[in-house]
């Protein structure tokens, strides 16, 4: 990695007042969580139409919540990486922080994250099909599948925003003040692909905000973003913070 582009993103971040974050399934990489479409990505070897869409849980909610017990298996022994680590400490350094993830796996919120906007959900939380009521549930695997609302009966499912479905509006719309408030918007570990995610970046520096991406190779992002970053988040934000600190950012 090229120290000077590192200390480029460090003094970004120095003189930035609002920092914004979006991160994808990249930054849990480390923490051995799958991607969705690097080599070994899911919908690599998942269809998403059978899997992740209101049509496969309606048509059959027992393989749907099959497939979402393995996931809850695979990221309940996953433990948060220096990348999420980094993220959480930052949060108590800069005078305005936020993180925005596309990821369900909880890890932000392990590593201490606290103002954190969950784009797509949360793969510990259920979601009740008639009264849409809200729960965490940690159980790993579930008892009972498909399970059932423990108010009024009806199936539970993921609370996970699937294809074809509208981003919660109380979820999305702080992503996009953020988004346009920022000085620096940091991008990490997402392929920049899915909408509206991928369009934050891209209001952030319409708005004037500097782009700082990390990623192993480059996105559909990358020819728009200040500083480029090749290679993995949890090798890389540690060495911004040793360049912040450098520079005398606690
Ligand atoms: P993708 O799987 O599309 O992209 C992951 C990105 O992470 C790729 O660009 C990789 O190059 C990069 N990457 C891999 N290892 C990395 C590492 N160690 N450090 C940094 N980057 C690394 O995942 P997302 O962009 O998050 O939706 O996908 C967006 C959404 O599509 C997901 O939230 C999911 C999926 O369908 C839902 O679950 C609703």
């Amino acid at each position: 990695m090229d120290t000077t582009q590192i200390q480029q993103a460090a003094e970004i971040l120095h003189r930035a007042q609002r920092v914004a974050v979006l991160t994808g399934a990249g930054i849990s990489a480390e923490s051995g969580v799958p991607t969705f479409r690097g080599k070994d990505g899911l919908w690599k070897q998942f269809r998403a139409e059978d899997l992740a869409t209101p049509e496969a849980f309606a048509r059959d909610p027992k393989l749907v919540w099959e497939w979402y017990n393995w996931r809850r298996g695979i990221v309940g022994r996953a433990e948060p990486n220096p990348g999420h680590t980094v993220l959480a400490k930052w949060e108590k350094v800069f005078p305005e922080f936020g993180l925005i993830t596309q990821n369900v796996d909880g890890l932000h919120a392990r590593a201490g994250s606290l103002n954190l906007l969950e784009l797509h959900g949360n793969i510990w939380k259920t979601r009740c099909t008639r009264e849409e009521t809200v729960a965490e549930n940690f159980e790993s695997p579930l008892k009972i599948i498909p399970p059932t609302c423990p108010n009024c009966g009806a199936l539970l499912r993921p609370h996970i925003v699937w294809f074809g479905e509208s981003l919660d509006p109380g979820v999305l719309q702080p992503a996009f003040s953020l988004s346009a408030q920022c000085d620096v918007m940091l991008v990490i570990g997402t392929s920049a692909f899915v909408q509206p995610a991928a369009s934050l970046p891209l209001q952030a520096a319409d708005a004037g905000a500097k782009l700082i991406e990390i990623n192993p190779g480059p996105t559909p992002l990358t020819p728009f973003v200040d500083v480029f970053l090749p290679g993995k988040a949890g090798e890389i934000l540690p060495e911004i913070d040793r360049g912040l600190i450098q520079i005398g950012r606690p």
